[in-house]
């Protein structure tokens, strides 16, 4: 992080307390009752995480809230038994919210789908027979690369129920990262979908599965779900192996017990990126991923009975698993789910949906604001968004710029925003203001949830204005650890420090109210419009390529996506570089991982700067790539390839 980002935040000092409205309706209200709680919660958190937890359902309760015998493989409410989708779903069918709205589904071309709890029951349980059918159990893993349709929600919500351990994989991956996630998981189920709308044109999804399982033996069945009755998503089913999804349901029992599952039993699979090559499965488990995303939605979203709460993350994402599903879900909320783009049939799509089902909260992020900002206030002014009360950003910082835009032109200057800060390993949201109780100040993430010990420290651990951000002590949903790898899991998170504090990867400031801002990632992993790409992902990638001899890759600031990549490419004796070429390296990145993780530019170099050691050095190649003055290059190799990268870059 560079020190004119801690100035840019210093200067901030705009708040914007809650309005008496909405806290005198708030769950938790007032700095008091919070700094209360927040005490408690650190200094007894097996009374404060106990209480949390009897608000749920327990087939059996635990024996101990933290265990923590197997440091830092933390353990919550060991001996206890639960089933995560009997909490969201079936606890909530005797009284009140039996009929209510649980999932309202917007497709793109404007059809829609409202399932109460009654009906998601249902459809969960027919689900879980036909799994159960093809022989998925408790303990199996089955990748899921689903759209956006409610079946994708049930789809977790079914594994769960049985105990098999979903994977989601975002629908946007190309069949290589589905190959490398199924491989690593070693899956014997994918559920997939014939299709979705995407700005108006069918995205066919099948054949981009059936080229990754393409030759792969552990994959014994594919279930496909059709999106539309016509033809217009018509797909190859392989005899034997792919099997209808409503084929497969239609008969099945609408009845199917919710398994009697261990606090600790694996609930997901997520993979996300990190610093090396390899993208790491993220493992949670039912009952401390379960209380904590119940007790975030809560209280974050001061979720209440008649709240209509609309989230725009994809469910590829964790932000949709805890926060579109499971969290909300978990509250008896009624939650709006959107099929498609924000830009479609126009730009003022977000806005048609919460007005036309009248969304009193509204969660998005940051790359998508500034967006709609771009796209002019004329779209938010034609719709009728008095009905919202609370706003909400996550996945990266939010520049002040856009979250005043977002509280004037969205809130109407009387929602509280909500700005969250949390990852996949995380679980569930960390550093974030309660609405009725945090004034917030424009891109501080402000203050730690209950039980959250977070810190800015040095690399000794002593606690500083500026440094990075850490957690001190374990809190339920933190994940399990690297499916495969546990060896992963402590050298990436627990080097620093003896051990002891969670490292997330993030630097941070702290300022004279104590409210957090966070910077930034300060490894090598990119947050591209809020999605995680790893740098080294795409450098290994590059050097696929028989062309390619080396490659460096580094995040630079971006309009709109926060931050974009620049891709440093040295090409072997006697190639030339091109533009041909740099599409064909595009189109590699776009068959290895996806399309979303495309370069903003790539830069043909003779050679990378680098140490007298020979590390390369990145800070320097971000300083070209975002046009700063470069310091001192002296303890570089050949300071001259500096000198001509940076004529190269401004030329290009
Ligand atoms: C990384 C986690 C959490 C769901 C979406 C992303 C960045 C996330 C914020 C925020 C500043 C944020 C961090 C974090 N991030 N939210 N409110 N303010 N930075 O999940 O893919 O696991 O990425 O996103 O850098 O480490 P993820």
């Amino acid at each position: 992080m560079d020190s004119q980002e801690i100035n840019v935040v210093l200067h901030e000092n705009r708040t914007f307390p809650p309005s008496k409205e909405f806290q005198d309706q708030a769950h938790i209200a007032g700095m008091d009752a919070y700094r209360e709680l927040h005490k408690k919660s650190i200094e007894d958190p097996d009374t404060f995480w106990a209480e949390a937890a009897d608000e749920l359902h327990w087939f059996k309760k635990w024996d101990q809230v933290m265990d923590d015998s197997e440091k830092p493989f933390y353990k919550w409410f060991t001996g206890g038994k639960t089933n995560l989708c009997y909490n969201c779903v079936d606890r909530h069918l005797d009284g009140p919210n039996r009929n209510k709205a649980a999932i309202i589904w917007e497709g793109e071309p404007g059809d829609s789908r409202v399932l109460t709890y009654y009906d998601l029951h249902r459809e969960i349980c027919k689900f879980a027979n036909g799994l159960k059918s093809l022989g998925i159990k408790k303990g199996d893993r089955v990748a899921i690369y689903l759209p956006m349709i409610p079946e994708l929600a049930m789809a977790l919500l079914a594994c769960a129920r049985i105990g098999a351990v979903h994977s989601v994989v975002f629908a946007g991956f190309s069949a290589d990262s589905i190959k490398d996630r199924i491989l690593d998981m070693d899956a014997k189920w994918v559920i997939t979908g014939d299709g979705a709308w995407r700005r108006g044109k069918p995205l066919h999804l099948k054949p981009i599965v059936d080229e990754a399982i393409e030759g792969l033996n552990c994959v014994e069945k594919v279930v496909v779900v059709q999106r539309d009755d016509g033809d217009t998503f018509d797909c190859d089913m392989k005899e034997g192996r792919d099997v209808d999804y409503h084929e497969l349901v239609k008969d099945q029992s609408k009845e199917c017990p919710a398994e009697e599952l261990d606090s600790e039993d694996m609930l997901f699979l997520l993979y996300t990126s990190g610093t090396t090559g390899k993208p790491k499965g993220i493992m949670h488990t039912q009952g401390g991923y379960m209380v904590y995303t119940y007790l975030t939605a809560k209280y974050i979203f001061d979720l209440k009975p008649e709240d209509v709460y609309f989230c725009t993350a994809d469910i590829g994402w964790i932000t949709g698993h805890s926060y579109l599903v499971y969290g909300p879900l978990a509250n008896a909320a009624t939650c709006v789910m959107y099929e498609g783009a924000p830009n479609y049939p126009d730009n003022g799509r977000f806005w048609a949906i919460v007005e036309k089902y009248g969304a009193t909260i509204f969660y998005t992020a940051p790359t998508a604001i500034r967006a709609f900002m771009k796209w002019g206030d004329q779209w938010p002014e034609s719709y009728d968004l008095s009905s919202l009360r609370l706003l909400g950003t996550v996945g990266e910082p939010i520049n002040p710029e856009a979250w005043m835009w977002y509280h004037e032109k969205i809130g109407s200057e009387k929602c509280p925003i909500v700005d969250t800060w949390w990852q996949t390993e995380t679980g569930g949201v960390m550093l974030t203001p309660l609405p009725g109780v945090t004034s917030t100040k424009p891109g501080s993430a402000t203050l730690p949830f209950f039980g959250v010990d977070a810190a800015v420290v040095n690399e000794a651990g002593e606690e500083k204005q500026a440094g990075l951000l850490t957690i001190r002590k374990p809190w339920p949903a933190i994940t399990r650890g690297v499916y495969g790898d546990p060896e992963r899991f402590k050298d990436t998170y627990w080097c620093n420090w003896d051990g002891k504090y969670y490292f997330p990867g993030d630097g941070a400031k702290i300022d004279e109210d104590g409210y957090f801002w966070v910077l930034g990632r300060v490894d090598d992993v990119v947050n591209v419009s809020g999605h995680r790409i790893g740098t080294a992902e795409l450098e290994s990638v590059y050097v696929e390529h028989p062309t390619v001899a080396e490659s460096a890759v580094v995040g630079i600031k971006h309009e709109i996506k926060g931050q974009g990549l620049a891709s440093f490419v040295t090409l072997r004796e006697g190639i030339e570089g091109s533009d041909e070429l740099k599409k064909e390296l595009d189109e590699l990145v776009a068959k290895k991982i996806g399309k979303f993780a495309k370069p903003e530019k790539i830069i043909f170099t003779i050679d990378l700067p680098k140490t007298r050691s020979g590390k390369i050095m990145r800070r320097l190649l971000r300083d070209i790539a975002e046009g700063r003055a470069l310091g001192n290059v002296t303890t570089l190799a050949d300071p001259s390839i500096v000198e001509s990268l940076k004529g190269q870059y401004s030329e290009d």
